[in-house]
């Protein structure tokens, strides 16, 4: 765990052009319950500020270098959760498509959207393809928003896919290799995130990109997401740009 008062000072963002900042950066946006909990109020309201946080991340990423961002915005375990919190989030992912679409499709924002889409709304499923096609042409910043997302249903469901070109003779056994996998998972054509962020001081992953994130550098810091600012992404970054990523091989010197 690197809470915020102990990330590292800046050594090169693409701001500072430095150059070696995280090109995709990936967030678990962890503790919006805890929030509104320590003010009094309802678990939701923290959802609902929450999904502020993430109109003001999204617009600040381009002049940060970041060209691509992925959201954890609903697990394929939140159902759990009360009846009352589900619907809330359920309104604040429709009400951000509504209201962001044709924003973000004029600033240049390429959204897709990650997670088993069969257990949502029916209208919500529609809203969230017409974001994608009102989008697809855009390639200033990519967001991906994870909706219904597990990591482990994501490989599982891409291995079906997998299992299925096989046995009617798409692929060969030599052909399903990584890459073969890599390509029928929901983030294909995507690259794997640089860093993944995770606010509220849980230093879980949560089955959250699992298999993307294999040589992803973490970033756990206190904050609770609701007062994760820019200014706290922009230091995401620059914690980012002190490490030294190896990829399995031995020291730079
Ligand atoms: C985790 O905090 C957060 C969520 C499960 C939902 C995240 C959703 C949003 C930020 C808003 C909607 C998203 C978009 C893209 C508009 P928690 O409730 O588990 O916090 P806790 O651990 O303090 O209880």
């Amino acid at each position: 765990m690197a809470p915020k008062d102990t990330m590292q000072a800046a050594v090169a963002s693409p701001e500072t052009g430095g150059g070696n900042g995280p090109a995709h950066v990936a967030i678990i946006m962890d503790g919006n319950g805890r929030w509104a909990t320590q003010r009094g109020r309802p678990r939701v309201a923290g959802h609902r500020v929450g999904a502020e946080r993430v109109r003001e991340i999204v617009r600040a990423c381009p002049d940060l270098g970041v060209r691509y961002l992925t959201l954890y915005a609903f697990s394929t375990e939140n159902w759990k959760r009360s009846v009352e919190e589900v619907i809330t989030l359920m309104g604040l992912l429709e009400r951000y498509i509504l209201s962001e679409t044709e924003k973000l499709s004029r600033e240049g924002v390429r959204v897709r959207f990650i997670g088993d889409r069969a257990r949502l709304s029916e209208r919500l499923q529609r809203l969230m393809e017409r974001m994608e096609a009102r989008t697809c042409a855009n390639d200033r910043l990519h967001l991906t928003i994870a909706v219904n997302y597990g990591a482990r249903d994501e490989i599982a469901r891409a291995a079906r896919t997998l299992a299925r070109d096989l046995a009617e003779g798409r692929l060969s056994e030599e052909e399903a290799d990584e890459t073969a996998l890599g390509n029928r998972m929901d983030t294909a054509g995507l690259p794997d995130p640089d860093l993944v962020v995770r606010t509220s001081g849980e230093t879980r992953v949560s089955n959250f990109l699992l298999w993307q994130s294999a040589y992803s550098e973490y970033l756990f810091t206190r904050t609770l997401w609701p007062d994760f600012s820019v200014e706290d992404l922009r230091d995401a970054i620059s914690h980012f740009a002190g490490r030294e990523r190896r990829f399995g091989a031995v020291a730079r010197r």
